[in-house]
């Protein structure tokens, strides 16, 4: 079974149980077997899905059930419960990791004891929370703040990054070679960054910049390497090794004279001659530093070659190339078709992928190469879209099977309000009792919306 089968299975498993459990109260008491296999069994399937994620979030949107953004029907077994939450003005219940089946039970019987009369005001629903249950309007929280993934302190990780790329790309000029420290310092707060929330690093790679092109470079490949790397089940000292030789790819450029490197039109000859040196001059400088690892030095070298032997440095016969290096070429060509600057519009993501696709799969390995755009789908995380409803929605997450199809939180109505209650969606899921959902129409540029797409990306919705 796909996994998003398992998922959409899971969600309705959810309700149901979920639904049984209150209904199970109404009808005998606390004590009775069915009352307890009921509750047993609703807590059991809870304990199962905060496993894989912290929370477990069901929201009504309308008569629509989300649970976790998956849309779920409601049937003759949940329509009852689903109706009792809405009569009381639920609007989103949000489960916690570390929920006790003392706080379950209590939560099923007072809904159960939910006077059928309308009754929402923001007390009543408090009376129904406990420590890891929390109801409420559907609503965007406040972002967080910590240092513990949230997107501010990820904000703040990716800036740093990137400030202090400029600082050892100018120690390395005045000084003729990297400052080992301070690279794995850069690598370190990346290398977390990564951890904490792949998902918000990889949507701050897409932020396009017209200015700072060879730092935010230099910390994209370090980024999209090392997240390619964790999917191939990368982790620990060897990750930060892929995100360092990612950083420092192209240090042999201090070398390259500045009007070859920023020079809008293409090279002659000669000036690209000069220009191919800068993986040799590299591997050079990383060499020399017993502190670094050998893999900069390696990928350094490598990454303008090509697995069927084009490439460069010319005459160069490489049975294989190292992984780190394929990693590591696959978001340099990416990040630099990606990026919009002076002299080069950016290409949708299609199209940069059709470039890595081509030449018959002879140039990139065609598994990382699948894997990469299924890691960074059509639409990457981050990306505003416009939906053929007519609205606007902030790309949350891919969905592997279906790079077109991602789950996206819905910002602007079709008829052009900003929605004070973003909703997600997930695009890839099978039409519901109000149709299949809707597709996505084109990627719409930020700054001409007006909409900051990273703002959404920590806030909670349905
Ligand atoms: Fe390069």
């Amino acid at each position: 079974m796909s996994e998003e089968a398992r998922r959409i299975l899971a969600a309705e498993d959810f309700l149901r149980r979920f639904a049984a459990s209150v209904k199970a109260i109404q009808l005998y008491s606390g004590d009775h077997p069915i009352v307890r296999r009921a509750h047993e069994q609703f807590a059991e399937h809870l304990e199962r899905m905060l496993v894989e994620a912290p929370q477990v979030v069901v929201g009504l949107v309308d008569r629509q059930v989300v649970v976790d953004a998956v849309p779920v029907t409601v049937g003759s077994g949940t329509a009852e419960t689903v109706e009792r939450f809405r009569s009381n003005g639920i609007e989103r219940i949000a489960f916690a990791r570390g929920v006790t089946r003392d706080e379950l039970n209590t939560f099923s019987g007072k809904l159960a004891a939910l006077r059928a009369a309308r009754d929402d005001s923001e007390e009543s629903l408090q009376a129904l929370a406990s420590s890891h249950i929390q109801l409420g309007r559907l609503r965007i929280q406040q972002r967080v703040e910590s240092g513990h993934g949230g997107v501010t302190a990820i904000q703040e990780t990716y800036r740093d990054a990137v400030a202090s790329a400029e600082a050892l790309w100018e120690q390395t000029k005045a000084e003729g070679s990297p400052e080992p420290e301070m690279a794995m310092a850069v690598v370190e707060g990346l290398a977390s960054g990564v951890g904490q929330n792949r998902r918000a690093m990889l949507a701050l790679t897409a932020m396009c910049r017209y200015d700072n092109y060879t730092f935010t470079h230099m910390v994209n490949v370090s980024v999209l390497t090392m997240a390619q790397a964790r999917g191939l089940g990368v982790d620990g000292a060897l990750l930060r090794q892929f995100g360092l030789a990612g950083l420092m790819h192209d240090i042999g450029k201090i070398k390259t004279p500045p009007e070859i490197l920023t020079k809008p039109e293409q090279l002659s000859g000669q000036e690209f001659v000069v220009m191919m040196r800068h993986p040799t001059d590299g591997a050079e400088m990383l060499r020399r530093h017993l502190e670094l690892p050998p893999l900069a030095a390696i990928v350094a070298f490598e990454h303008h070659l090509r697995i069927d032997g084009t490439g460069y440095p010319a005459g160069v016969v490489r049975p294989a190339l190292n992984v780190a290096t394929q990693l590591c070429s696959i978001a340099d060509v990416y990040d630099a078709m990606r990026s919009q600057r002076r002299y080069q519009q950016s290409f949708p993501t299609e199209r940069i992928l059709k470039v890595l696709e081509q030449q018959d799969g002879t140039r990139f390995d065609q598994h990382l190469v699948r894997r990469f755009s299924q890691l960074m789908g059509l639409y990457p995380p981050g990306n505003l879209v416009r939906l053929d409803s007519g609205a606007l929605a902030v790309v949350l997450r891919t969905h592997a099977p279906d790079p077109a199809r991602p789950t996206v939180r819905v910002v602007v109505s079709p008829d052009g309000r900003r929605l004070s209650h973003p909703v997600d969606l997930a695009l890839w899921a099978d039409a519901g009792p109000s149709g299949p959902p809707p597709r996505i129409v084109t990627p719409v540029d930020p700054q001409e919306a007006g909409i900051d797409p990273f703002a959404f990306l920590d806030a909670h919705a349905a």
